[in-house]
């Protein structure tokens, strides 16, 4: 059943655990993401970024596919559809087109514009049922052209978004999204803890940059108060490595093996098994 995600991340909140929000692409991501949690019983936040929305002619397209796909499924854990890095239109379009979760990043703007922008969103969003996001210190990284510095979020600032009555807060602490570099300094756990002393107990924190964190560090952060995980690269990369795989060893030219729901099958395959490596380090397995 599609819902907001502010329920489910309470939960984890109070469970110490996190909900993965996977990034969704096309159908076999949708198909096999949602497959993944199913069978592992974990609630699931379905990513969509401006990009990939747009990949997919369209937030109406993705709304209605993904109703669909759940229902036709049988899916019985928890899903929200979320907007991912949405612009503030962007967050309109998707409250518009169906979507239960939106995003919106105003962390390029001045601090001012960001709360204000954020603060219109949170009205609009919640008079729709719908949960919202709010991000304060950017992501860095590189993600859909957007390319973030990785700086650690002012505990202040935070604190001013938080209280606009966002129903969980995307601050920035050193993770950046992408492959980490070999020279990454690693989570910062001081800036964590003084934005969650800042904000208080009741407000979930979300981690983006989840792709390629140490296990470690992904369980302190939940420790600190994180409660939903964003993944989206190592997604893209063990699909593509699944894909070259059956290619190069010339599988698409025995038989039938052109056949799309044949060579894209090792894929859909590996995402399936990456979600359900994730559900286990985040300790959602079970929760829904
Ligand atoms: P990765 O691509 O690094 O996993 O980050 C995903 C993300 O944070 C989406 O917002």
């Amino acid at each position: 059943m599609l819902v907001n995600a502010k329920e489910m991340l309470q939960k984890a909140l109070a469970g110490h655990y996190a909900v993965p929000q996977f990034n969704i692409n096309n159908l076999e991501w949708t198909k096999s993401v949602l497959l993944a949690c199913e069978e592992a019983k974990s609630p699931v936040i379905l990513g969509v970024s401006m990009g990939a929305g747009k990949y997919m002619t369209g937030f109406k397209t993705v709304a209605a596919m993904v109703k669909a796909m759940d229902e036709e499924l049988g899916i019985t854990v928890p899903v929200a559809l979320h907007l991912d890095h949405g612009t503030f239109e962007g967050g309109y379009d998707c409250i518009k087109a169906g979507f239960t979760s939106i995003m919106f990043d105003g962390s390029h703007y001045s601090i001012e514009e960001n709360v204000e922008k954020t603060k219109e969103l949170v009205k609009a969003a919640h008079e729709a049922g719908v949960s919202i996001e709010a991000e304060v210190g950017a992501i860095g990284g590189e993600e859909d052209g957007v390319v973030g510095m990785g700086e650690c979020a002012d505990p202040e600032e935070c604190k001013r978004v938080a209280d606009l009555g966002v129903d969980f807060l995307a601050a920035g602490i050193g993770n950046i999204h992408g492959i980490y570099p070999e020279n990454w300094a690693g989570l910062s756990f001081d800036t964590l803890a003084a934005i969650k002393e800042k904000i208080g107990a009741d407000l979930p924190l979300v981690l983006h940059g989840g792709s390629g964190i140490p296990e470690d560090q992904i369980k302190k952060a939940i420790s600190l108060g994180v409660s939903k995980i964003n993944v989206n690269t190592e997604l893209q990369l063990v699909f593509a490595k699944a894909t070259r795989e059956y290619v190069e060893a010339g599988k698409d030219k025995q038989g039938k093996g052109y056949d799309p729901r044949k060579l894209l099958a090792p894929g859909a395959q590996a995402i399936i098994d990456e979600c359900k490596a994730k559900i286990a380090v985040f300790g959602s397995a079970n929760k829904a």
